[in-house]
């Protein structure tokens, strides 16, 4: 989410630093901070907002024999945005940067609280560079200090330290968030950053670390904590390297969806519990009802999730697209949640929605990718998806991480209304830990959906069914077929089709049927039994084998729907990036579409 640079060496290195986080400013842009040694001396720059402002300070006040400094460009997720909580984190004479999340943060500030160390952010990462400082205060030797403080880590995090206690040296530590180590092209030049970008033109050979690395470096050495290595050659495109090798951002963040499903659920699912540290209990006194806006794919996990707070909370849940919200007049009680879903935070519609619902004195709640937007200085309480920057157009990551919140959310609120039997939440709680892995795609699914998408290509129409959860996933599966392929697709219950669509059906109407086999199998099956009965062609999505099926996408066996909703969703997905690609369409700027809708 956030990005890291690092850079040892005889150039200008506040202008490699800053040229770097140029690089990574796409995934985050909340704030940046560069920290740069010299002569046993620490200079740091920080600034709010774009990174141009930061550059405006470092150019107006940095000298440039610098021979040491890391840097850091940030997507908050503990702390708001403020120059306090950014990044580089200082102790008494060291400073960090880190991108990830403490789990255990707030055990280890209360320790070192009571040991005399004194914070200033509200951030998790300023405990790393206090607890390397009560570590080399007693150990007198940096390397084991670093080396004990990433022992009582927990969570995602990489990691580069730099100490005026050892002032030649960089240490660094890679854990669940992406980082790599670069021979400079100059001698006696190191570089680190969390994606190739920053480092091409300045390097060739790499180490793309694996989890659980670490190791410190010099201007002629660079020490690896253990075996588990091996050098690479990076990449000569930038384009390609911002893609991270993938061929579109859309497919990217298809592939991101299992790590940053990751990082949503850090700090929050926790043995057999959900925990939100920006809400809590109260939040649901007075509380009979919940109401849900939003639009497009936010509209989609909010439909999912009023299936999950009525079956699993036992609250009432209702939702309106917020275009239409806005102008019913609608009758707002003072007894009633309002959540608002939005990946930008900016959508003008729901925004609106979210301004009434606050002026008629509502409890107001966002579910938001972007913190610091519109929507999460409005509401009364925030909760961020943490999907990380989204640039294709088509929502995927973001889609899949506001529903494993919603969903967290609905158990949350069961547990506080006593609603829920211990087993119903930790069978639960046990298969949110199972999305990441359903998310991890696997080739034989890619290639399924590359192979059927060129039989998809004309004919009349797409129907995209399912009943339950599997609705919305049917409506976002035909709105992301739309979107990128421009064929018209449209998504309904199943059990509504012989209310009238059934009419169309012909070999040239294409349904994608979604089959889950732990939820109204048998109902779904016999719907599309009416429709292959009817001549359309048959597209099923399901665990089980079904006979009928022209074509058929055969997912993992799981034991809970939700599992199976994550490995459809990811089928939907890259069926419609593949159609689309065939077609020749761009996959990431679909035509008349923009990423954030800012007017109504
Ligand atoms: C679909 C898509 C749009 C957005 C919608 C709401 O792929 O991206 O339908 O979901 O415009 O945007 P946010 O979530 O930013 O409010």
């Amino acid at each position: 989410m956030c990005g890291i640079v690092g850079y040892i060496g005889k150039k200008d290195t506040t202008k490699i630093l800053l040229d770097g986080l140029k690089e990574l400013e796409y995934r985050g842009y909340d704030s940046a901070g560069i920290a740069v040694l010299k002569d046993n001396k620490i200079d740091v720059f920080k600034a709010l907002g774009k990174l141009i402002n930061l550059e405006e300070k470092v150019n107006s006040s940095a000298s440039n024999d610098y021979h040491l400094g890391i840097g850091h460009t940030r997507w908050a997720t503990h702390g708001k945005p403020t120059e306090l909580n950014a990044h580089p984190h200082l102790g008494e004479y060291s400073y960090v940067v880190h991108n990830g999340i403490i789990e255990n943060y707030k055990e280890l500030k209360d320790e070192l609280i009571e040991k005399g160390h004194k914070f200033v952010s509200q951030t998790d990462t300023e405990v790393i560079v206090h607890l390397f400082e009560n570590f080399y205060n007693q150990l007198n030797d940096t390397t084991k200090a670093f080396k004990n403080t990433i022992s009582r880590l927990e969570g995602a995090f990489s990691i580069l330290l730099i100490t005026k206690a050892d002032p030649t040296k960089i240490f660094f530590f890679k854990n669940g968030s992406p980082l790599i180590v670069a021979k400079g092209n100059e001698k006696e030049e190191v570089l680190f950053a969390s994606s190739d970008a920053p480092l091409i033109g300045l390097a060739s050979d790499v180490v793309y670390l694996e989890d659980g690395v670490g190791g410190v470096v010099s201007a002629n050495s660079i020490e690896f904590f253990n075996d588990n290595y091996s050098w690479s050659t990076l990449p000569s495109s930038k384009q390609f390297a911002q893609k991270d090798g993938y061929r579109f951002f859309m497919e990217k963040e298809i592939y991101e969806q299992s790590t940053v499903v990751s990082d949503c659920m850090i700090g929050r699912v926790k043995d057999n519990e959900i925990l939100f540290d920006e809400i809590d209990s109260s939040i649901l006194d007075g509380i009979n009802e919940i109401k849900i806006c939003a639009c497009g794919t936010s509209y989609h996990a909010g439909l999912t999730s009023s299936y999950l707070f009525e079956r699993l909370s036992k609250i009432k849940c209702n939702i309106e697209v917020a275009s239409e919200f806005r102008y019913k007049e609608p009758l707002l009680t003072k007894d009633t949640l309002f959540v608002v879903i939005s990946q930008s935070g900016e959508t003008a519609d729901t925004l609106e929605a979210l301004k009434m619902a606050k002026n008629a004195g509502l409890k107001t709640l966002v579910i938001c990718n972007v913190d610091n937007s519109s929507m999460t200085r409005t509401a009364d309480y925030t909760i961020l998806t943490r999907a990380g920057i989204e640039k294709g157009v088509a929502s995927t990551k973001a889609f899949s991480t506001q529903t494993v919140v919603l969903w967290m959310l609905s158990l949350y609120f069961a547990k506080i209304k006593n609603l829920i039997s211990s087993e119903v939440l930790a069978n639960e709680i046990h298969t949110l830990r199972e999305v990441p892995k359903t998310l991890c795609i696997s080739d034989r699914i890619h290639e399924k959906t590359k192979r059927l998408s060129k039989r998809y290509l004309h004919g009349h129409g797409f129907f995209f069914i399912g009943r339950d959860v599997f609705y919305p996933l049917a409506l976002e599966g035909a709105l992301k077929l739309k979107e990128i392929s421009y064929l018209h697709a449209e998504g309904y219950p199943s059990g509504e089709m012989k209310h009238g669509p059934i009419a169309l059906a012909d070999p040239e109407l294409f349904t994608i049927a979604l089959m889950p086999q732990n939820l109204l199998y048998d109902k779904i099956k016999s719907n599309v039994e009416e429709l292959s009965a009817r001549d359309s062609t048959i597209c099923a999505i399901s665990p089980l084998d079904f006979d009928l099926a022209d074509d058929f996408i055969k997912i993992n066996s799981c034991d809970h729907y939700m599992l199976e909703f994550f490995e459809m969703l990811v089928v939907l997905q890259l069926l419609s990036m593949e159609i689309s690609i065939r077609l020749g369409n761009d996959v990431d700027m679909p035509r008349n579409l923009a990423k954030s809708v800012t007017v109504e």
